[in-house]
């Protein structure tokens, strides 16, 4: 197995009018598995498609490995897809359905067996292995696809479309570790397309953002959580995301509704800033020298774990966390502080450094 590198790699479906994927420079590295995440329309299908061969990019080269395959067809590439609905030869057994795969590249028939066994086996299988495919519910059908996509050992990359979106959201969990599972046994190259936070940072080591065609930010789940490169990814990872208040920046001075709120840890020209802190790192209560502002409790949500509260600070809504029966009631003013060195500003959405405290370090 080799990396898989996009140089350049852009597509348009309108002759460069608009770019469902803008021109980018990325690898797959090799045994990864990736989730690629991004609200609908954003690109996700598109860039799936190139890197399979459905599509040749308007733009730039596709490699694996040392191999250039930009204008090689799908079935040069040896790669393994999984789309969103199933895709499956109805009148054959589940058995022979798995097998299909392999029996196309003349794997051995005891080598067919064992493998076919084995991701059955982890996929829930095993008792309709005899039955005719068409006779399997879609959601069951559905698995038996994602058994195909997973069956061979020599695949350059597994591509995975949604793959779970039909499957009943009650094995979805199950389903979710067991390709974590299969994963660490095949040692695959895996990119997994959703829009749903939960399954990519759940499912992957390194979860790709994408938006309106580019990708935003790529890093490990606790990485995008703690260090959001672009508030998307603030916004879009985590729940509730990020607060995103408006701000000011002049002389080093971070301001919101006219309140100092700490310093930049950088220097930045005089002009607005987005500051961004998350509810898990903006708490309620008193913090002399923290970066902060005076609130004022708006509502309380009780989630039973965990309490959301909503504030207005610097005459802007807020959402802290605050621990379960926590005191607050709306109308009470507190102040909210920003902790744990979180706290990010933005322009143009593109993180430009970070609030620290007044005298000192982030704290
Ligand atoms: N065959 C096509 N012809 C023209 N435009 C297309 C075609 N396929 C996709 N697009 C456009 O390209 C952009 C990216 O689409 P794409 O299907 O790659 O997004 P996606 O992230 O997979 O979305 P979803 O989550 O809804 O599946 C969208 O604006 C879409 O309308
Ligand atoms: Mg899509």
């Amino acid at each position: 197995m080799a990396d898989i590198r996009l140089e350049d790699v852009g597509h348009s479906y309108d002759g460069g009018r608009t770019w469902a994927v803008r021109p980018m420079t990325w690898t797959w590295r090799s045994g990864r598995a990736y989730a690629l995440l991004g609200p609908s329309g954003c690109g996700k299908t598109t860039l799936l498609n190139i890197m399979s061969g459905l599509i040749t990019p308007t733009t730039g080269r596709v490699w694996f490995g040392e191999r250039e395959v930009t204008s090689v067809p799908t079935a040069g590439r040896n790669i393994a897809q999984v789309f969103q609905f199933p895709v499956l030869y109805e009148e054959m057994s589940v058995y022979d359905n798995l097998a299909f795969p392999l029996r196309n590249r003349r794997y051995p028939k005891d080598e067919v067996d064992r493998r076919v066994r084995a991701v059955s086996r982890m996929l829930g299988l095993d008792a309709h292995l005899g039955r005719r495919s068409r006779r399997l519910d879609p959601g069951r059908q559905q698995i038996v696809s994602l058994g195909r996509g997973l069956v061979r050992s020599d695949v350059a990359a597994v591509l995975l479309d949604e793959p779970l979106t039909v499957v009943d959201p009650a094995i979805r969990w199950t389903l979710r570790s067991t390709l974590k599972e299969i994963h660490r046994d095949t040692g695959h190259t895996l990119v997994y397309v959703t829009h749903d936070q939960t399954e990519a940072l759940t499912f992957a080591d390194e979860v790709v953002v994408l938006k309106d065609g580019a990708i935003v930010q790529a890093g490990e789940p606790a990485e995008l959580f703690l260090s959001p490169a672009h508030e998307f990814v603030g916004h879009f990872i985590g729940s509730p995301g990020m607060n995103t208040l408006p701000g000011e920046v002049a002389d080093g001075l971070v301001r919101v509704g006219g309140q100092v709120v700490g310093r930049a840890d950088e220097p930045l020209p005089a002009g607005p800033v987005r500051v961004g802190v998350r509810p898990e790192f903006a708490r309620l209560g008193d913090g002399p020298g923290s970066p902060g502002l005076p609130a004022e409790v708006t509502a309380v949500d009780r989630m039973g774990a965990y309490d959301l509260v909503h504030v207005r600070a610097g005459g802007h809504p807020l959402v802290a966390r605050a621990e379960a029966g926590s005191p607050y009631e709306p109308g009470a003013a507190e102040f909210v502080r920003f902790t744990g060195g979180r706290v990010f500003l933005f322009r143009d959405e593109v993180r430009c450094g970070q609030v620290v405290p007044l005298n000192g370090r982030a704290g």
